[in-house]
């Protein structure tokens, strides 16, 4: 260690002597850009070039594998970073690399999708929106940046935040659900945690907000697919998150994979140039996603050569994968294609990056061994992340207070979730090791131990035929049995038992990219499982496993209870024994619609309302908006979330009834904790612009407060309304807010509200 601080110092001194790369030291944008442009006055085409160039290492092996093709390229001055390499030691190497055996001697950034969490891995990032909470979303934020930045990690693709009105789409599980509001006070707490103060300390890393823009309305929920969308759409209901990323000070944006307006979003001048830039003031890294330029041979808009130069005017500064930026652009810049303006550009915006993460004053930063070994899965965070994952899980249904069950009880655990420990974490969990997570029987033994008895049957496969099972697995394979003799054994269990416990739903890769799916049932042999337990007449809690908004009509029907905990991370099983044995009530509310059937997809509760809305949704009534053989009604609505104990809500009252431009009033409640716990309640407040020059939602969230309550305990709960609140993109795209009448709502979901109506003079 000594050693390695004793070389860099050598090393940064001759650097300097030589001419080479100087010490930033000191912070300020002055000093940056005089910085920045004195490097790149030393900086030949090529080198200026290779900064551009983003290639996967492709090395997420533990062990001390060293990417050899990477070194290469490192040595030869041909790249600005990579990822998709880890390990503290490899990282330092090849950092060690680019600052001592290339000209200028400028460090590298080192990327990884930290998604949620390093090693200690958190919920699936949907399931952390469910918690309402931004400070926990902050704390996992915050840990994730700790243990990335020990293991040499300064750049996370994350956070995600596209919208999703489709839980077809796989990639629904990576997002905060569908609404805008909510949406961007997550996306705000995720880069605060990354990128704490300024990005530029030991343990913080700079943060990408993806994908930009609207991957998340991918028509069909096909991954990749198209996206056509108006524009007031996109401002009003799909670019809030993204902003709010920006404002918050994010370090990078990453494109996305789709077109906007016809065109790649990668190549979107307007999208990056126009929106990004100009109308919101970005001024960090702009990167593709994975070999974006490269696809747009497949879109049907340029090859390579071509792509590149026009990904580059576009505004893009960094090409992840496709090698285009490396190995076309001088050909480009000679054929008088490209401006060499815009490669400096993308060049000291890269290099500008690395400067405000303080790699020029210390390449390493916090990435050290003993350091990683130290603070990596560590008891602390895992006890944090034990603790959020309890509060991202939603109690959808409870007949009877079946929940929480008593550890005396003889329980019947089955489903192939039950005993699947390397399922626990959902998708995009690279860094983690799944093999070392406890499994939820595991869990369960342990937390009933003395007791009562867990009598474990695994029940069913995944899906039934093993092609399809494959498929959904991935790289995380749950064992295989005979589908007749698991339901038998199964049946056997829950004959033995007090209750049964069914671990059901997705595995954990049947959500995250590449992941659509169109049936989005409870796959075949389980919901055949789960048919028989209800059949045995014993109570039934369903444990639901699951990266997106499933149709549980029969289940809602059936179950007695049901509380989806969909991927909870490293430490899952624990938190759910917590939740199912009461040491926690739950308190996570949905933040994307769980619709009744898949043709009514897409459903999401902040709607325009139509010329002839449905009326009475019992009944069908012909030439209204609604289906013949469905209402328009979700089975669980957004912001819907049950507890262990009962919340009331009082009568709604607002101080004013009219408020003018730049005045406010506040709504008042007052929420009780009527049952028989305590516990969280999340109040949520919406508004409707009841006639504006264009249709607008039918309501929109506004404001919510969690209040932790006693048993017994009331609390006054306000919510101040003013002006800007009332804003959005009329059709001449400005941001304005309408005279009139305007409705405002609160309650404790999206669907229980009472309403109070105001004027905007
Ligand atoms: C995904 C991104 C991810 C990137 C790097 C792409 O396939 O769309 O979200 O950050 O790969 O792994």
């Amino acid at each position: 260690m000594k050693l390695q601080k004793t070389v860099w110092a050598l090393a940064a001194v001759a650097a300097i002597l030589a001419g080479g790369c100087a010490s930033d030291n000191s912070g300020g944008e002055r000093e940056m850009n005089e910085f920045v442009t004195g490097l790149m006055e030393r900086m030949t085409l090529e080198e200026k070039l290779g900064q551009l160039n983003l290639p996967s290492g492709g090395d997420m092996t533990t062990g001390a594998v060293m990417n050899a093709e990477i070194t290469e390229m490192i040595k030869n001055g041909e790249i600005g970073g990579f990822f998709n390499v880890k390990g503290a030691q490899k990282i330092k190497e090849l950092q060690r690399t680019a600052v001592e055996e290339t000209r200028l001697g400028i460090p590298l950034l080192v990327g990884a999708d930290v998604i949620h969490g390093y090693e200690t891995v958190f919920p699936i990032p949907l399931a952390l929106s469910c918690s309402w909470n931004p400070e926990a979303v902050e704390r996992m934020a915050r840990i994730s940046a700790v243990e990335a930045s020990a293991n040499g990690i300064n750049w996370t693709f994350s956070p995600m935040v596209d919208i999703c009105r489709d839980p077809r789409w796989g990639r629904i599980a990576e997002g905060s659900g569908e609404d805008p509001f909510l949406g961007s006070v997550m996306a705000a707490a995720y880069v605060r945690g990354y990128q704490g103060k300024e990005m530029k300390q030991s343990n913080e890393i700079m943060a990408c907000v993806k994908h930009f823009a609207l991957y998340g309305a991918a028509e069909g929920g096909r991954d990749y697919n198209t996206v056509d969308m108006s524009r007031q759409q996109m401002y009003n209901g799909y670019f809030g998150p993204y902003k709010a990323a920006v404002d918050a000070g994010v370090g990078s944006v990453m494109s996305s994979f789709n077109v906007v307006d016809g065109i790649p979003a990668t190549a979107n001048r307007w999208l990056m140039t126009d929106v990004l830039r100009d109308q919101w003031g970005f001024d960090g890294l702009l990167v593709t996603d994975y070999n974006s330029i490269g696809e747009m041979l497949p879109h049907g808009v340029a090859g390579l050569r071509e792509a590149s130069a026009m990904a580059l005017d576009a505004g893009t500064d960094m090409d992840m994968v496709s090698g285009g930026f490396y190995g076309t652009l001088k050909e480009s810049l000679e054929k008088g294609d490209v401006d060499k303006s815009d490669i400096d550009r993308a060049c000291r915006r890269v290099l500008e990056a690395k400067y405000r993460l303080g790699l020029f004053s210390d390449p390493y930063k916090g990435c050290d061994v003993d350091l990683a070994k130290q603070v990596t899965y560590c008891d602390e965070h895992r006890k944090t992340a034990r603790e959020t994952a309890a509060e991202t899980f939603v109690l959808l249904r409870n007949e009877g207070d079946l929940l929480p069950l008593k550890p005396n009880k003889t329980i019947a655990l089955i489903g192939p979730m039950a005993d699947a420990g390397n399922n626990m974490c959902g998708m995009w969990s690279m860094t983690c090791t799944p093999d070392n997570h406890k499994s939820l029987l595991t869990a369960m033994n342990e937390a009933t131990e003395g007791a009562g008895r867990v009598i474990y049957a695994k029940g069913s496969n995944v899906y039934g035929d093993e092609r399809t099972e494959t498929a959904a697995n991935g790289i995380r394979p749950i064992a295989r049995g005979d589908n007749e003799r698991l339901l038998n054994e199964a049946l056997a269990a829950a004959a033995k038992a007090d209750v049964i416990v069914a671990a059901l739903g997705e595995s954990a890769e049947m959500s995250g990219e590449s992941a659509s799916r169109t049936d989005l049932e409870i796959p075949d042999v389980q919901k055949t499982l789960l048919r028989r337990l209800k059949a045995t007449g014993k109570p039934v809690v369903l444990l639901l496993f699951t990266g997106r908004p499933l149709v549980l009509t029969w289940e809602n029907g059936n179950v007695d209870a049901i509380l989806n905990v969909w991927y909870g991370g490293s430490e899952a099983a624990d938190a759910i024994c917590d939740v199912v044995f009461g040491k926690v009530a739950p308190s996570g509310k949905l933040t994307t619609t769980f619709p009744r059937s898949v043709g009514q997809i897409p459903l999401y509760y902040n709607h325009l309302n139509t010329g002839r809305p449905d009326g009475d949704p019992t009944q069908f009534n012909r030439y209204n908006s609604n289906y013949i053989d469905e209402s328009n009604e979700p089975l669980y609505p957004f912001g819907y979330g049950l507890s262990y104990t009962t919340f009331s809500y009082g009568e709604m009252t607002l101080d004013k009834t009219a408020i003018n431009a730049g005045g406010s009033l506040t709504a008042s409640v007052k929420v009780s904790n009527t049952g028989n716990c305590d516990g969280y309640e999340t109040v949520q407040m919406y508004i409707h612009d009841v006639l504006a020059s264009q249709s607008r939602p039918v309501k929109e969230l506004k404001g919510f407060r969690r209040v932790f309550l006693k048993q017994g305990e009331s609390a006054e709960v306000k919510f101040e309304i003013n002006a800007d609140m009332l804003k959005f993109y009329n059709y001449k795209l400005e941001y304005v807010c309408e005279p009139g009448e305007f409705e405002v709502s609160v309650g404790p979901d999206s669907r229980n509200l009472q309403t109070l109506k105001f004027t905007l003079e």
